[in-house]
């Protein structure tokens, strides 16, 4: 833990290296159910782009040693709804590629985390005008909340975490901005939580 962290964080939640090894065997489930017809992965901003690069380095990996490998191609999509530790349940499409040449492919949503699931049923909503042959979503990190299936039972494909109902950051994942620059995914504590307020 970097010394500017020091204090304001619970405990490390999900090691570095064991969200490592689980990207290595969701690698290979994609790889195998996407076969060789190709894959435009598609990373969520901000907060997915660590699991993005990292997945996309092992599927590169693997692909080096296949008979048939798995074409890539790769886009961006940035949204935003959270202030704090709350959704602030308006989800805000504010940047990103443009999406027009997802149109007949086969899309992987790359997120970091399913909390409430408003983001992902916004972003599923939102790509339906581009006519994807397929989407899918692979999210590193999936809450245990009663409040998701409450609002809108959402789950992902592929799922690398199942995590108790707690403000996580780190490995991109932020708190206001911070923590996005830690290797393991930990849980802020209340000092944390104060220091990095916005709405006070
Ligand atoms: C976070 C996270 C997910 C979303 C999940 O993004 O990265 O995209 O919230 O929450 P939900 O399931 O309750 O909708 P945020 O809005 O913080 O933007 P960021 O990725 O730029 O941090
Ligand atoms: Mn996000
Ligand atoms: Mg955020």
């Amino acid at each position: 833990i970097p010394n500017h962290y020091q204090g304001t964080l619970d405990r490390i939640l999900i090691p570095g290296g064991l969200i490592k090894d689980r990207i290595e065997r969701l690698a290979q489930d994609i790889v195998r159910d996407f076969s060789s017809e190709g894959m435009v992965a598609l990373c969520v901003l901000k907060g997915g782009y660590k699991f993005f690069t990292d997945l996309l380095d092992r599927i590169k990996q693997m692909n080096s040693h296949m008979e048939r490998p798995l074409p890539l191609a790769v886009d961006f999509i940035r949204l935003r709804s959270y202030v704090d530790d709350q959704s602030s349940g308006k989800i805000e499409v504010i940047g990103g590629d443009s999406l027009e040449n997802l149109k007949g492919k086969n899309v992987l949503i790359v997120e970091d985390i399913v909390d409430t699931g408003r983001t992902m049923e916004r972003l599923l909503d939102h790509l339906k005008q581009f006519e994807c042959k397929m989407v899918k979503v692979a999210s590193l990190c999936v809450k245990r909340t009663v409040r998701r299936t409450a609002i809108v039972g959402y789950r992902p494909d592929y799922t690398a975490f199942e995590l108790p109902d707690e403000f996580i950051v780190g490995y991109a994942l932020d708190y206001n901005e911070m923590y996005r620059d830690l290797n393991h995914v930990c849980v802020v504590n209340e000092v944390g939580k104060k220091k990095y307020a916005v709405q006070k």
